[in-house]
Formats: structure tokens, C-alpha cells, sequence
């Protein structure tokens, strides 16, 4: 079950519906008449479920492009564990546990055994945001987006903070083989080391290719990478 807010609902209906949401309409009454029932309680919460918010958002979008509707509306088994809980923090630790155990179990690792490529692409790809978008090509290269989460480099002052800052990286943790193998693990399928992670599952869901991970694991581990000046 998902909560959401009366007029959540009714605004995107109507905004569907390519119709003046209800705030708008009040907005363009006469100033003269006075909104009838001032004092109702502000905030109406409804329970709406699961079934609704999908025809609701059927309702309210069009696949274009590379964005789907089925993109949105297809969740697998961890997708649908994690969309119980509001946010990660709230996951208890039994199902974070079996949501951790059957996501490790997807990554791929390298067949040849090299996990790491070429940090000047890594950059590249760290900082491209594009890809997956309704304005994208279909089956074009993505970008990682990385900075749009994280801070990586000095030089790059733009970034976000929803994830931890992954500066000096390689230089803090090394680069043995269990910090190699975890990394690439982490970048394959976020979820196998943290369950319901706001991180994109970069492998697993064939956003990056394997050679795109090399390099942006090279950006995080090569000695030579701005990542660990
Ligand atoms: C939408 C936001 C988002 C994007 C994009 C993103 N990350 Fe993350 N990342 C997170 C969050 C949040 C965490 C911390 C929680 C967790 O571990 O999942 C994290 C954790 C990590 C960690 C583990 C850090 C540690 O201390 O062990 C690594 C490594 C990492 N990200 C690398 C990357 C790389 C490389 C990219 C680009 C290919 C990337 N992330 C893109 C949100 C993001």
C-alpha cells in the first residue's frame, strides 16, 4: 500500500486529463468571494493501493523513447520488497538480508578476470548523465551519472550528496582483490551490499556495459585517477 495525498491524486489527474489543477482554478476566483470552508483541515490523507497508483500512473504518462511505462510499472521481486518500505532505513534486517543474499547472487563478474580499464573513460562516463531518457536514442550508450551521487574528484565541484563522497577511494581502501571484487559487486547490483539501495543496479538492469564498469572501477582504483590525488 502506498499513502499519498488527496491532492496528489486529483492534480494528476487532472493534469492528465490536460486540465487547470484545483489549486489553479481557486487561485482565479474573485478575490471579493472568500474561499467557503477556510478552516477544513488542511492536510486529507488517503490509503491508496497498489492496483489504483498503477492505473493512476497508466493514466497520467506514455512511453517514449527509451522510458517505458512497462519500465516503471514491471518491478521484480526486490523492487516490489522495497517499494513496502518508505525509505531504506525502514527495511527490517530479515528482509534486507534475503534481498541482499538473492541480489549477490546476479552479479557478473569479468570472465577474463580484468576489472579495470582505462580512468580517463571512467570520468567520461561518470560525469554523462544522458541515456534512458524518453529524449535518448533507443539502445544507445548510457552515462553513469556518478556525480549526480557522489563527489569523486577535487576538480569537479558540481556533484551530488546522496551518496557518500568515493574522493580518494582507491588511495583510503587499496586495491587487493576483495576491495576490487566488492567494488565491482557494489557497481553491478548496489543491492547486494545495501537492500533497497538509491543506487542504480548499473550491471544487473544492462545500464553499463561491462567495459564502461572497468573504467569507471579504474576511476575509482587507479593510483594515476584524479579520484586518489
Ligand atoms: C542515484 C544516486 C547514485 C548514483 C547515480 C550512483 N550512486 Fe553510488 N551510492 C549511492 C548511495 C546512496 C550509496 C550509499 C548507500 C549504498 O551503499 O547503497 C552509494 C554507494 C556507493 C559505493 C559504496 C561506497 C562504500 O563506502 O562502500 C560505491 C563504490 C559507489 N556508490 C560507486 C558509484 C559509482 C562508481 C557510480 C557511477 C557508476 C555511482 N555510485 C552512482 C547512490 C548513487
Amino acid at each position: 500500500m502506498n499513502r499519498i495525498h488527496a491532492w496528489m491524486l486529483t492534480t494528476a489527474v487532472a493534469t492528465a486529463a490536460g486540465i487547470a489543477t484545483p489549486a489553479l482554478a481557486q487561485d482565479a476566483r474573485p478575490a471579493a468571494k472568500p474561499a467557503a470552508k477556510a478552516a477544513a483541515p488542511a492536510a486529507e490523507v488517503s490509503t491508496v493501493g497498489d492496483g489504483e497508483l498503477k492505473k493512476l500512473i497508466a493514466l497520467s504518462f506514455h512511453s517514449k523513447g527509451p522510458a517505458t511505462l512497462d519500465g516503471v510499472l514491471q518491478q521484480d521481486a526486490t523492487q516490489q520488497a522495497c517499494s513496502q518500505y518508505p525509505d531504506r532505513t525502514h527495511v527490517p534486517e530479515a528482509v534486507a538480508k534475503k534481498i541482499e543474499a538473492a541480489e549477490i547472487k546476479q552479479v557478473k563478474y569479468p570472465a577474463d578476470g580484468k576489472y579495470l580499464g582505462d580512468w580517463k573513460e571512467g570520468e567520461k562516463i561518470a560525469q554523462n548523465g544522458r541515456g534512458m531518457q524518453f529524449s535518448d536514442p533507443v539502445g544507445g550508450v548510457n552515462g553513469a551519472n556518478c556525480y549526480a551521487c557522489h563527489q569523486l574528484t577535487k576538480a569537479e565541484i558540481s556533484f551530488g550528496n546522496i551518496g557518500p563522497s568515493l574522493y580518494q577511494y582507491g588511495k583510503l581502501r587499496g586495491n587487493s582483490q576483495a576491495v576490487i571484487q566488492y567494488t565491482w559487486g557494489k557497481i553491478w547490483d548496489s543491492n547486494a551490499f545495501s537492500a533497497c539501495s538509491n543506487m542504480p543496479r548499473f550491471g544487473h538492469k544492462g545500464i553499463l556495459t561491462e567495459q564502461q564498469i572497468r573504467d569507471v572501477m579504474a576511476l575509482l582504483l587507479d593510483p594515476a585517477s584524479p579520484v586518489n590525488q
